[in-house]
């Protein structure tokens, strides 16, 4: 379904003009805090690029963060741009790539790109802790999301548009529930909790 060596091709080009975005800077910390993550945890950042989610991770007081992107220049520009004992950056692809167990994933401006959602459900529910946390969130309305992600042919061939958080749920609902969500202009947030694993 999905094409991953598309997906990171179309992201290497991107990587070193791909924004900061400082406007959005409070929306992510407001994402961040709306987590509730614990002090200590593993956490993996999906689709990480350039590490924009990085400052309001280190708040949480993690254990560890896993930079996780398939575009190599993005790692490679990210790795650049923080360089701590307590990150690892890994070019990879969350469907295949060999990760340890963690407490929390965070999937930020980048689910769209995620093509497989069954897979992604399974993947993310075997590679959480107990009661383990996954946080969807846009700083922007599915509306705005699917707008950007719509051209001649390109967008559609890596990305597929955002639904409602009730119905991206679907998706998830056999291994995780539903904690919290937004689905506004300015905010698509969701926050699932892992089910026990003796499901
Ligand atoms: C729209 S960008 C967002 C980057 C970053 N989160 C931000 O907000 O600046 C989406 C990122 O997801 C990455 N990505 C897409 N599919 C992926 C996959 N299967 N595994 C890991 N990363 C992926 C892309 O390479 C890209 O860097």
């Amino acid at each position: 379904m999905s094409n991953i060596k598309t997906i990171a091709s179309y992201f290497d080009n991107l990587a070193a003009h791909w924004p900061e975005d400082e406007k959005d800077a409070c929306i992510r910390d407001r994402i961040i805090q709306r987590a509730c993550l614990s002090p200590g945890n593993s956490i993996l950042d999906i689709g990480c690029g350039k590490g924009v989610m990085v400052p309001h991770l280190l708040k949480t007081a993690p254990k560890e963060i896993i930079e996780l992107d398939v575009s190599k220049e993005m790692i490679r520009l990210g790795r650049e741009r923080f360089s701590l004992p307590q990150i690892t950056h890994i070019c990879g692809d969350i469907f295949t790539v060999p990760l340890l167990s963690i407490d929390a994933a965070v999937v930020f401006n980048a689910y769209p790109h995620l093509m497989d959602k069954q897979a992604l459900a399974k993947r993310l529910h075997r590679l959480l802790n107990d009661q383990g946390i996954v946080i969807i969130a846009h700083s922007k309305g599915k509306e705005f999301i699917n707008a950007i992600h719509h051209d001649d042919g390109l967008c559609e061939q890596i990305s597929i548009p955002l639904k409602t958080p009730l119905k991206e749920f679907e998706f998830f609902s056999s291994f995780f529930s539903l904690e919290d969500w937004q689905d506004t202009p300015d905010l698509y947030y969701m926050k699932l909790i892992k089910k026990n694993s003796t499901l």
